[in-house]
């Protein structure tokens, strides 16, 4: 990597073995919800990429100490202090706003500046502010900030008109030290809510039905520090499986938890690849070149997860005949086609369409990542690619991905 910059001469193809590392989901409300209790938290496995950095400035500023080794991570949330969170990092990242339930539940009030992320589509915080709302807060807008509070938590029936994660994340976050009991209707499914969920258990709070639309929360006086292990990542992992299928790769992924990749390993053996796995583990072999998927659509868990539309999009871009994808969850999730077509592919793409000529002979090109995941998809694609790519932008890659030049390293690429 040449400052934000990545070279890579295609093609290569994947092959080895890999330990995945840590989500990013899971790790970022998992962060926020250690708010809620005094005490020491050890969280293993979790990934050291800059979006946990900056969700980590946020707790130190709040008043938490911070301590890495290796991959574990130790919050000391004992000398909490600050329902203000005003650092720098907090604009950067979408998951800001997952600390408006925690502080709230702490702290009885809450100021964030208005949270970042990636550039996908408008991303409003409506039902993150109408479930706390329903549960007795109060909030005002300021110029820069959004200003929270609350003189007691109080259960309610709180339904949620999409199953937004942030919202479903925030709502739990907050209920479980409201009084009395709260019902979630309509709440997300995907594992991270899971996560969030047993790591709170383990706090001590009263959870059940995560992982269905209804998750009732009993709330607790009190809750304790605890120790956790962040899963793997099933985005990386997704990603890197759509790589090794581009490229005729073979690769195995190890730690990943199977069930959390939704029908993913379907997907991969309608694109033409060998599947196998079990538990914690998944091996992908390609040996012929992809199928094309005459319709697919992201939708909530357990559908297409729109974080790896991008990398389907580069996959199908080699595939064998015409695919089209529909988007349904963010508004400006193509913009790796303008990219993808600099390679020479053969895509284009209208409102939340995409229609993707297969047989393109991807070319290298100088092309731009505008986003985390459309980003590290472009890094798969210059994998199929011939001659050198220039992936510039890569700063929005290291958001989710720790460290992709040594993941690609142990899949046999060379940088
Ligand atoms: C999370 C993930 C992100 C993933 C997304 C969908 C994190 C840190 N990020 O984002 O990687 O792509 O889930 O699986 O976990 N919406 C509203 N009002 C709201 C909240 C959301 O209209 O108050 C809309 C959004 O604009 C979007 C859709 O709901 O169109 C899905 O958003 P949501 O599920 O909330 O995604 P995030 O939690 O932001």
């Amino acid at each position: 990597m040449d400052g934000n910059k990545l070279y890579i001469k295609g093609p290569q193809r994947m092959h080895g073995e890999l330990l995945v590392q840590g989500s990013k989901n899971a790790a970022l409300p998992i962060l926020a919800a250690t708010i809620l209790g005094k005490g020491i938290f050890i969280i293993h496995h979790c990934p050291r990429i800059s979006d946990v950095k900056h969700m980590l400035e946020l707790l130190e500023d709040a008043g938490c100490r911070i301590h890495w080794e290796g991959h574990m991570l130790i919050v000391d949330t004992r000398e909490l202090c600050n329902y203000r969170v005003s650092c720098s990092g907090a604009g950067k990242m979408r998951s800001t706003v997952t600390l408006l339930g925690s502080i709230l539940g702490r702290m009885h009030q809450v100021e964030i500046p208005y949270p970042g992320g990636c550039t996908i589509g408008k991303r409003p915080i409506d039902l993150h502010l109408r479930g706390l709302e329903q549960l007795g807060a109060v909030f005002e807008h300021q110029e820069h900030t959004l200003y929270g509070k609350v003189k007691m938590l109080h259960g309610a029936q709180v339904y949620l008109d999409f199953p937004s994660v942030g919202a479903t994340e925030n709502v739990l976050l907050a209920a479980v030290l409201a009084d009395g009991t709260t019902v979630l209707h309509g709440a997300a499914l995907e594992p991270e809510i899971v996560e969030l969920a047993s790591f709170l258990r383990k706090m001590g709070a009263d959870i059940k039905g995560d992982g269905t639309p209804v998750i009732t929360v009993k709330g607790v006086p009190k809750l304790h520090a605890a120790e956790y292990i962040i899963p793997s990542d099933r985005i990386v992992a997704g990603t890197y499986l759509f790589g090794a299928v581009m490229g005729c790769g073979e690769v195995r992924l190890l730690h990943v938890p199977v069930t959390h990749l939704g029908k993913l390993p379907e997907l991969l053996e309608q694109l033409g690849a060998v599947v196998e796995a079990e538990d914690d583990w998944i091996y992908v072999r390609m040996e012929r070149q992809c199928r094309p998927v005459p319709y697919m659509v992201t939708a909530p868990f357990p559908g297409f997860p729109t974080d790896l539309q991008s990398a389907l999009v580069a996959a199908l871009s080699t595939a064998s005949g015409m695919s089209f994808i529909e988007e349904k969850i963010f508004e400006a999730r193509f913009q790796i086609v303008e990219e993808l077509r600099k390679m020479g592919a053969s895509v284009v793409s209208e409102d939340s369409f995409a229609l993707i000529d297969g047989n393109a002979k991807l070319q290298g090109a100088h092309v731009e990542a505008k986003e985390l995941r459309g980003g590290a998809a472009l890094i798969m694609a210059a994998l199929a690619a011939e001659g050198e790519t220039c992936i510039s932008g890569m700063e929005y890659v290291c958001r989710g991905y720790e460290d992709i030049n040594s993941d690609l390293k142990k899949l046999g690429i060379m940088i």
